[in-house]
């Protein structure tokens, strides 16, 4: 099992003193060591709960022991760290397989938050998850079936596909929006199935580049390719006799789509330089907010695994469908982010639930529960309906080509005022941009340089987009969501 030691690896004695101090401060065990190389070398024995790396002044080839690195312990969350706002450098790392990179002087809160997306992001590993209970983890488990399914009719009809699909070794595909609670109705899934007491694995495949999500998904060999020095089983391995959710499945490249079409055939696989085959007994769940038949269509999709995948497809409707949740879910975050923050518990006026009622929700439930967490950390219902009041001003993301959406937000843009073609023009290149913007940071859990690499633009060029799109009110804290 992983221990609770943060490895800390970083040339620079000074900066290297600092993070370990800052590492403490989050309550973790330190073990920090100046070079990559002595950091690989420490892996198998150390088993850290998670990697730092200082990138300043590190020698040359470092992004590729970072990979290394990261191949070698693939349940541990690497977070990158400079003391530059360099967002070539963020891009490069996140794509050797960085969870997240972070600007020196790094704020403990920012660092914990880094790490704990890391943890999502690489899928919960249990044994890692039992060993980080935290208020999220608890949050996923037994009692919140009831919050899940049985605060409105739409959500009690997908209890009731959940519970006919649940006992069964059906592929299962979720689909719905962002930040609905398509994790949540997978784990549930798991947790009604008879595997409950067995892994629940999660993998997204937007996180991470083609050749390290084969070797997540199946694993390698030893020597399979430069740096794999020891045989790593994949997590479909580790999800023997569990559940197994392949998050984000739209992104996953065609060449792996391949492989998995195989997997689900056969319950065998190769892993990456294997010559033997593996077999697996999973329960395979996927999700997505893509419309999966949508990219069949563009040849993004496979057809044959879109049809293996879609045996049982569990649509999860979104928030604005099934208002009558958002009173039991507003107390809910209230008592959890009170809980985890240790505030007062902040009254509700019914002008703030008024406006919770009427607001479309576009970012579903997690955007409810980052405005409470806003609310409750604030201790300000005023700010709150301040960005209520914002974000409903701006242009709905409806950008569809001849749907109602464009002529609604054409009006809208034009504002009752005169304005020029180009300017009506310049408005709806942004509307397009920031929706488009705000679909991929929602996506990929607000990780920016994920969503920069995704949509093909320098870090620092987002970064500016995001304040001129004004979605930079949904920050949280640090870099995540
Ligand atoms: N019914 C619910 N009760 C409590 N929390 C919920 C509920 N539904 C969703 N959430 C919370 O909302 C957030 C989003 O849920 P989840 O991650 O399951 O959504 P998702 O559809 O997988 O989102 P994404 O598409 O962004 O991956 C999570 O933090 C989850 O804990
Ligand atoms: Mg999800």
């Amino acid at each position: 099992m992983a221990s609770d030691t943060v490895l800390v690896i970083g040339t620079n004695l000074t900066d290297r003193d600092v993070l370990t101090r800052t590492v403490k401060d989050i309550g973790h065990p330190v073990l920090a060591v100046g070079s990559l190389q002595d950091g690989l070398a420490l892996l198998s024995s150390l088993r850290p709960k998670a990697i730092l790396v200082d990138l300043d002044d590190t020698e040359a080839g470092a992004l590729d022991l970072i990979q290394q690195i990261r191949l070698e312990s693939l349940e541990a969350p690497l977070v990158a760290v400079s003391s530059t706002n360099d967002s070539a450098l963020a891009v490069k790392a996140v794509r050797a397989g960085a969870c997240d990179f972070l600007v020196k002087p790094l704020l403990p809160q920012t660092l914990r938050e880094a790490i704990k997306r890391g943890f999502a992001q690489n899928g919960g590993n249990p044994a890692l998850s039992a060993a980080s209970t935290s208020v999220a983890e608890s949050d996923r488990s037994s009692h919140n079936l009831e919050l899940l399914f049985r605060g409105s009719e739409r959500m009690h009809a997908v209890e009731d596909i959940v519970r006919r699909a649940a006992d069964t070794n059906v592929t299962v595909l979720i689909n719905g929006e962002s930040g609905v609670g398509k994790e949540m109705v997978a784990r549930a899934i798991h947790q009604i199935s008879g595997r409950l007491d067995k892994p629940f694995v999660k993998v997204n495949c937007a996180s991470l580049p083609a050749e390290l999500l084969e070797s997540e998904l199946f694993g390698h060999e030893k020597g399979a390719f430069t740096g794999a020095h020891r045989r790593k089983p994949g997590k479909f391995e580790l999800a023997h006799q569990g559940t197994f959710l392949l998050d984000e499945i739209g992104e996953m490249p065609l060449s792996l789509q391949a492989k998995l079409l195989h997997v689900i055939q056969d319950g065998k696989f190769f892993s990456v330089g294997g010559t033997e085959l593996i077999s697996a007994d999973v329960r395979l769940i996927a999700a997505t907010n893509r419309n999966l038949a949508a990219l069949v269509t563009s040849g993004q999709f496979r057809e044959d695994l879109y049809y293996r995948l879609n045996v049982v497809t569990i649509p999860i409707p979104p928030l604005r469908t099934r208002r009558e949740e958002i009173p039991a879910l507003t107390q809910h975050f209230l008592s959890k982010f009170c809980l985890q923050y240790n505030r007062e518990m902040p009254a509700i006026s019914s002008e703030t639930m008024r406006l919770f009622q009427e607001y479309s929700w576009p970012g579903n439930v997690r955007e409810l529960e980052n405005m409470i967490r806003r609310l409750v950390v604030l201790q300000s219902e005023a700010l709150v309906q301040e960005e209520i009041a914002l974000r409903t001003e701006k242009p709905q993301y409806d950008m569809t080509p001849h749907g109602p959406g464009l002529a609604k937000s054409a009006a809208a843009l034009r504002g009752g005022r005169d304005l020029g073609l180009k300017d009506i023009a310049k408005k709806a290149a942004m509307a397009a941009e920031a929706a488009a913007i705000k679909d991929v940071l929602e996506r990929v859990r607000w990780n920016r340089a994920e969503t920069a690499r995704l949509l093909k633009i320098s870090y620092k060029a987002l970064l500016y987009k995001i304040r001129q799109c004004g979605l930079d009110g949904h920050k949280t804290d640090g870099r995540g969501k």
